[in-house]
């Protein structure tokens, strides 16, 4: 373990933030290297800009020698690089490594012999192999493995989970060498109580998108599910509750209105594009799940309708109020949000919407300001709860709406449908 003292961390995001909190309560020197000027700034005034992180843990950081800074030549003498940021959807559906590649670049400035490079940045396989390695090779003239040390190591960061942080969740390291695995497994000793290594960065990479495509294969399957046991009058939300007392082989997973956040929706597809564009052919499982999962919403848009119908009323020109607009329960993120979609849908079918959300304060889908409503029990000709958010009294809501639809299956009465 002995050997690293100065990390510098390049993107100060969800990711970023909570592994440079670590590992300056590990005791290490910690910079902190963004590209954005409002983020530095805050940070080094004590501010958060992430959920899972407060400004007393910000504060707690800056007083244990964290730095933000916009400056590469204000990185020091580092002896570990991390690269956490972010990898969006391309155009054509595959990775779009930019700012992989800008951090790389900045790596490759800051670089000496006996480096470690690590990419925690969620990737298709062989990214860092084939990506990473040739730029900082050739940026450094050193060989990896033997003149400096690269790895991957996928964040599991969950935002909002309240048991598995950054320091209790198991950490996967995958060397392009096996000098690089160990050397990465030395690092995350600081920081992470569990480190498991994998055979290679290639496994590495694929256990975090087997992680998150076994999660969008099995939404879709209850997605799917969702949609025929409201045909067949089945309660398939007892059904899981049943299916889950068995105690081996099962892992209940829960319809929804659709997948958000930055993993689930998105991770997939760095699969069946490196499947696709590689060896030319579908990654069925994926394309299927992704087909039912984004249809969800108009599926949710279909199901107001005809809820609305019941009680001769047309969509168009009715009063919508949606409950909970973030991607996830009690964060308040909101990329990716299923509940954009389902607005857009609902407006361009004329509804008059409303939202309510503790964590959201104003809420615009496609440049358009969405009233917020006082309270989760405004009136409304219909009410639909998107996100069952812990602060909501949902016998409360039940109570007082006029209808309500909702789409987590967590509330009951006789104004209430299920999804
Ligand atoms: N958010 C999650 O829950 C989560 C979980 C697991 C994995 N991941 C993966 O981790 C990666 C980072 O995600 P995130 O959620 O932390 O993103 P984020 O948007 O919260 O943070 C990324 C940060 O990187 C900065 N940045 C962008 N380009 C830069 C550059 N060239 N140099 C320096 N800084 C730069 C941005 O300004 C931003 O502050 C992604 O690949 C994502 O898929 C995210």
């Amino acid at each position: 373990m002995a050997g690293y003292r100065n990390v510098v961390i390049i993107g100060l995001g969800y990711v970023g933030l909570p592994l440079a909190q670590e590992a300056v309560r590990a005791g290490l020197h910690v910079t902190g290297l963004d590209v954005k000027r409002a983020t530095v700034d805050g940070l080094n005034g004590g501010r958060t800009h992430v959920d899972d992180l407060t400004d007393a843990d910000i504060a707690a950081m800056v007083a244990g020698g964290f730095r933000a800074t916009t400056d590469v030549s204000a990185c020091g003498d580092p002896d570990v690089i991390v690269i956490c940021v972010p990898t969006p959807l391309s155009e054509s559906d595959g990775p779009d490594l930019t700012a992989v590649r800008a951090a790389t670049e900045t790596a490759g400035k800051l670089l000496k012999a006996g480096t470690l490079v690590v990419l925690e940045s969620t990737t298709y396989p062989g990214t860092t192999d084939e990506v990473i390695r040739p730029m900082l090779e050739k940026a450094s003239g050193l060989t990896a493995g033997i003149g400096f040390h690269l790895a991957f190591s996928p964040e599991r960061i969950d935002p909002g989970n309240p048991v598995y942080g950054f320091r209790n969740t198991p950490k996967i390291v995958g060397g392009v060498t096996a000098a690089c695995t160990e050397a990465a497994a030395a690092f995350y000793a600081h920081t992470c109580d569990t480190v498991v290594r994998a055979k290679s960065a290639r496994e590495a990479e694929m256990a975090k998108l087997l992680e998150n495509t076994y999660r969008h294969v099995n939404i879709a399957l209850v997605n799917e599910m969702a949609i025929f046991c409201h045909e067949l009058g089945v309660d398939l939300w007892d059904a899981i509750r049943c299916a889950q007392t068995k105690p081996f082989g099962f892992q209940p997973f829960y319809p929804g209105p659709g997948v958000g956040g930055h993993c689930i929706p998105i991770d997939p597809n760095y699969l069946s594009y490196k499947v696709r564009t590689e060896l030319s052919y579908p990654f069925r499982f994926v394309e299927l799940a992704q087909e039912i999962n984004t249809r969800m919403p108009g599926y949710v848009v279909d199901r107001a309708a005809e809820l609305l119908n019941t009680d001769a009323k047309p969509l168009n020109g009715a009063k919508v109020l949606l409950l909970g607009v973030t991607y996830k329960q009690d964060v308040a993120d909101q990329r990716e949000s299923p509940a954009r979609p389902i607005a857009r849908k609902l407006l361009q079918r004329g509804a008059e919407l409303s939202f309510h959300d503790p964590f959201v304060r104003s809420w615009q889908v496609d440049g358009r300001d969405i009233p917020r409503a006082a309270a989760p029990t405004a009136p409304a000709d219909l009410t639909i709860l998107l996100q069952a958010h812990g602060g909501y009294d949902l016998a409360d809501i039940a109570a007082h709406a006029h209808l309500l639809f909702d789409t987590r299956g967590k509330s009951s009465g006789d104004r209430v449908s299920r999804l």
